[in-house]
């Protein structure tokens, strides 16, 4: 999730693009570039780090005059934050550069093939292959080019593009990732990942849909499709956000977007990471040997808060998948213990940030007992992916509200994705299984993104009733038990209301004591092999004048008859993938209760995003 700014007019181009960029920042941040047109070449400055090193490069380099640039923050996807990997890229020739927001999945045969014509990659990036797809289809037409060169690359993508052939034209596609334009006074006209950037110049936009082609001239801007066909006409819309609204894409809290943003994060954590007709899973990133990988006896998550909880969910998928008997540790207890490791026990941190204390010490003593290393990551570059033999990045974007959402739901997609893998190394699931399974997956960002506007509605009707309450308690079986923990968290550290998760079979053990009709009980109900057993803890908690708030299937009358509330939630075509589906209305729970109480949803009290210390 970087962010994107480009330019072409009759001002200076430098400054409006890092003003735009410093706008965009909570896209990405830990590289940044700029390129621009000057006396018939194009130029680019380039830097690892925050924007403000690039504003003070840019600020010391003397002499720059361009009225066309382009400039892009990174949220690193492939290859570590540096300035070779920094946008914008270049061709060969240094003709044609390139900035992207996105992931080219089929980048590695597209690099390998564009190698072996001779074409010299200085990054690892995967944008760098369209810099080089465009020389490489370039005679003369920058469009034909551009057009030629997306043919060939699979993904998501919002690219701007800069050829020094045509001084006064810059070029933005889309396809999946969003893109707006913006259009000026006396004729400039903008190009950003997001408004922000571009609000201080123009409240004029023109919202980019998938495989549009916009050409941005001072004067005009022409677009037509990506695919071919005549010219495309798209309205100019005018926007009222203020900067803050916009930054937030129109929602209220980061963490609100977040949650909306999970069907495109789930997707993106599967990108170019399946293959479902043969339901093969390729995850060339592990960097384990297939000596190493036979060798594995048993698997060890190791997390804290959140990640800890989708560690929980991974143990199930990988005894049932694999058969790999799999633990599951909070790195705060790991990192003391009397650890029985070595190199047949594969250690898994699970981290958003990359930079958790405990989970970080863990790591380092399972790595020197021998274990081999593969994390779960969002943060590239960060100190737990550089530490570990491998990584499986999420690819979610940057998380900005404190409360984990989207992260947790592509750690659980990385997670399908490696339980997966290792059930094809190990034979434990057919073909046929697999490719019935990633189907199954597949399909889940669709239904998120039809549910989540519903789900979101009927979480502030509960709200609405149940904010002032001071308890909670959360129950869930087998794959559902870590979503009650889940879905606990997410109340208690938002909304400040006590709330507890708990295995529903565990209740009669000592918390059926506290249940009376002041605290409410969220029961994750999916029709799946232990529903019978669910019900009669949602008709324990009802007998002793409880209230029952369930999650479950639509159009389940036996759970409507004895729960106070109904959430409908769709069967996934594989009840193994429930977690995906019931995770996500309890964030939904969790926001409209902190908001009815006038909490601080995105930066909630004694919280930090990224705990660094013990
Ligand atoms: O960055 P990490 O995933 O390692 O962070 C772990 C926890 O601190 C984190 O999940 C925390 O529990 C969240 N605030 C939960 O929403």
């Amino acid at each position: 999730m970087c962010g994107i700014v480009g330019y072409v007019g009759y001002r200076e181009a430098l400054p409006i693009l890092l003003d735009g960029l410093g706008r965009l920042e909570y896209r990405g941040y830990d590289s940044a570039g700029v390129a621009w047109i000057q006396d018939g070449a194009i130029r680019r400055l380039r830097c690892e780090g925050k924007l403000q090193r690039l504003k003070e490069i840019v600020g010391a380099a003397a002499g720059i005059t361009s009225s066309v640039g382009l400039g892009h923050t990174r949220w690193a996807t492939h290859g570590e934050p540096a300035e070779r990997n920094a946008h914008p890229h270049a061709d060969c020739t240094g003709g044609i550069v390139v900035v992207h927001n996105g992931i080219i999945e089929n980048y590695y045969t597209l690099r390998e093939e564009l190698k072996a014509e001779g074409h010299i990659f200085r990054s690892e990036t995967d944008t760098e292959v369209l810099a080089h797809l465009i020389e490489k289809h370039l005679a003369g037409d920058i469009i034909l080019a551009v057009k030629a060169a997306l043919q060939e690359a699979k993904g998501a993508y919002a690219i701007g593009v800069l050829w020094k052939g045509a001084p006064d034209t810059l070029i933005a596609v889309r396809k999946q990732s969003p893109l707006v334009l913006g259009l000026g006074e006396n004729g400039e006209q903008f190009m950003a990942s997001d408004i922000p950037a571009l609000l201080p110049y123009t409240r004029n936009l023109i919202f980019m849909e998938d495989g549009d082609l916009a050409i941005l001239r001072p004067g005009g801007i022409e677009m037509s499709s990506l695919t071919g066909g005549g010219p495309v006409t798209r309205s100019v819309h005018t926007v009222t956000w203020d900067a803050a609204m916009a930054e937030k894409a129109g929602f209220r809290h980061f963490m609100l977007k977040e949650i909306y943003e999970q069907p495109q994060a789930v997707m993106n954590t599967a990108r170019g990471r399946v293959v479902p007709e043969v339901g093969e899973v390729v995850l060339p990133e592990i960097g384990l040997s297939s000596d190493e990988v036979s060798g594995i006896r048993r698997v060890t998550f190791l997390a804290c808060g959140t990640s800890w909880h989708a560690g929980l969910v991974a143990r199930y998928w990988f005894e049932k998948w694999a058969r790999i008997p799999a633990d599951v540790d909070l790195a705060s207890e790991f990192r003391y213990r009397s650890l029985v490791l070595d190199s047949s026990v594969l250690t898994v941190p699970i981290s958003q940030s990359g930079e958790t204390a405990d989970t970080l010490a863990g790591l380092r003593i399972a790595r020197d007992l021998g274990s081999p290393v593969v994390s779960i990551c969002n943060v590239v570059g960060s100190t737990i992916t550089r530490e570990s033999r491998g990584t499986i990045y999420t690819h979610a974007g940057p998380e900005i509200g404190v409360a984990s959402t989207k992260a947790f739901t592509s750690q659980l997609a990385a997670l399908f994705l490696l339980a997966l893998w290792f059930a094809q190394e190990r034979g434990t699931l057919s073909r046929e299984e697999r490719s019935a399974k990633i189907d199954a997956f597949l399909q889940i960002p669709a239904v998120l993104e039809a549910e989540i506007p519903r789900w979101h509605e009927g979480a502030a009707e509960l709200a609405d009733v149940y904010y002032s309450y001071k308890d909670f308690l959360y129950l869930g079986r087998d794959l559902q038990y870590p979503i009650a923990l889940e879905g606990a968290l997410k109340l208690k550290e938002i909304s400040y209301i006590h709330a507890e998760g708990y295995a529903a079979g565990e209740m009669k053990h000592g918390p059926i004591a506290l249940i009376d009709r002041y605290m409410p009980v969220v029961a994750v109900v999916p029709r799946d092999h232990v529903y019978e057993k669910m019900l009669s803890n949602v008709e324990e908690v009802r007998s002793r004048r409880g209230v029952v708030i369930a999650y479950g299937e639509e159009g389940d009358e036996g759970l409507a008859r004895i729960a106070r509330h109904v959430v409908a939630v769709p069967r996934p075509q594989d009840p193994d993938l429930n977690p995906f589906l019931y995770a996500v209305p309890l964030q939904l729970l969790a926001y409209e209760m902190a908001v009815a109480r006038g909490c601080d949803v995105d930066q909630p009290r004694n919280l930090a995003k990224s705990v660094t210390v013990e």
